[in-house]
C-alpha cells in the first residue's frame, strides 16, 4: 500500500542492434547476451518484445560500409531504414518501432556529425544530414525518432524538415542531457564505431548538472515530445531536476556500460542478478524516468509478469 514506485513492462524499451550483411544473429562480445541482429532474425525478437509487453525497441544500425558524410543513414535501403520496415511490419501496433537519428553508427570517423575541413564536427552541416536523415526513417515508417546527436539546434531542424514534408504528427524523441560518458564502452563494439578521439566538443561535461538541465529547456523549446537523459544510473540527480521542470514525457537510457557491469558482476556470483536489475530500473523510474531505456527490457518484463516486484 505505500509503495510509491511501481514497474510496468509498458515503461520499458529494448534498445536492438541490427547489422548488414549478416544472415545470423552476431553476439557482441562486451555485452553478453545482446547480439547484433540479422534483418532475417529481427523479426522473431520484435515478436518476442511485443510478447513481453514491453512499450517498444529502439533500433541501430550497423551498416556494412561507411563513409565521411553517414550515407547509410540517409539512404532508403540503408540497413536502419530496412529493419525499420520489418520491425514496423512485424510489430503492428503491439509496441512503438522508435529510430536512433545520429551519424555515428554511418560515417567512418565515428563522429555523430559531418566534419569541417579542420576536422571538428560541424554542427550545422550536419543538421542538414539530419533532416535528411529523419524523412527517410519518416517514409520507413518509424514512429518516434530519437536524436542522440547532441548537435545544437537539432530539434527544431529536424521538427522543420518533418513538419514540410507532412510528418508534422511523427514525435520526436530528444537525447537532451547527453554527457560524455565511458559508460557508452561497449555500445561502441556493438555498433563497431571507428570513433578515434572522443565526443566532449557536443556531449555534456560529466560534472555540470545546471547545463544538463539548460539542454532540456532548449529542447523543449525546440518542440521536444519526450526529453530523455543519459546515462541513467550516475545522472539521477539531473533526472530529478528534469523531471520537475518538464512539461513532455521524461526518459532515461541505462546504458551499454550499466548493462555490462551488471551482467559482469552477476556472472560471478558477486550479486544478484534479477534483484539488482529491479532496483537500478526502480532507482531510475523513483528518480522521475516515466519510461526507461534498458537492455535487460524483456527479461525484466517477463519477470515482472512472472513474480511481480521483488520485494
Ligand atoms: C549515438 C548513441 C550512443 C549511444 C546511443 N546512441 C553512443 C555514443 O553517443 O557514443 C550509447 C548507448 C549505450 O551505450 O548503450 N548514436
Amino acid at each position: 500500500m505505500v509503495v510509491e514506485t511501481r514497474l510496468h513492462p509498458a515503461e520499458l524499451v529494448l534498445p536492438m542492434f541490427v547489422r548488414e550483411g549478416t544472415s545470423e544473429p552476431v553476439p557482441i562480445a562486451s555485452m553478453p547476451g545482446v547480439v547484433q541482429h540479422s534483418l532475417s532474425s529481427l523479426p522473431q525478437a520484435v515478436e518476442e518484445a511485443a510478447a513481453a509487453g514491453i512499450g517498444g525497441i529502439m533500433l541501430f544500425g550497423v551498416p556494412e560500409k561507411k563513409d565521411a558524410r553517414g550515407s547509410g543513414g540517409v539512404d532508403p535501403k540503408g540497413i536502419l531504414n530496412l529493419a525499420t520496415q520489418v520491425a514496423v511490419a512485424t510489430a503492428g501496433d503491439a509496441l512503438v518501432v522508435q529510430t536512433d537519428l545520429c551519424l555515428d553508427e554511418f560515417t567512418d570517423h565515428g563522429h555523430c556529425g559531418v566534419l569541417a575541413a579542420d576536422g571538428s564536427v560541424d554542427n550545422d552541416a550536419t543538421l542538414e544530414v539530419y533532416r535528411e536523415m529523419a524523412l527517410a526513417q519518416a517514409n520507413a515508417g518509424s514512429q518516434l525518432l530519437g536524436l542522440s546527436g547532441m548537435m545544437d539546434g537539432q530539434v527544431a531542424a529536424v521538427r522543420d524538415a518533418l513538419d514540410g514534408a507532412g510528418f508534422s504528427d511523427l514525435a520526436i524523441l530528444a537525447y537532451s542531457a547527453k554527457y560524455a560518458s565511458a559508460f557508452y564502452g561497449p555500445f561502441r563494439d556493438a555498433v563497431q564505431s571507428s570513433l578515434v578521439g572522443n565526443r566532449r566538443t557536443y556531449q555534456l561535461n560529466p560534472a555540470n548538472r545546471r547545463e544538463g538541465l539548460r539542454e532540456v529547456e532548449l529542447d523543449i523549446a525546440e518542440g521536444a515530445d519526450i526529453v530523455m537523459v543519459k546515462p541513467a544510473m550516475s545522472y539521477l540527480d539531473v533526472l530529478s531536476d528534469t523531471a520537475a521542470i518538464s512539461p513532455v514525457p521524461v526518459w532515461a537510457y541505462q546504458v551499454s556500460g550499466e548493462y555490462s557491469m551488471i551482467v559482469a558482476a552477476a556472472g560471478n556470483g558477486w550479486i544478484d542478478r534479477e534483484r539488482t536489475i529491479y532496483e537500478t530500473v526502480l532507482g531510475i523510474r523513483r528518480a522521475g524516468a516515466d519510461a526507461v531505456l534498458t537492455y535487460f527490457a524483456i527479461e525484466l518484463a517477463q519477470f515482472l509478469a512472472a513474480d511481480g516486484p521483488a520485494a
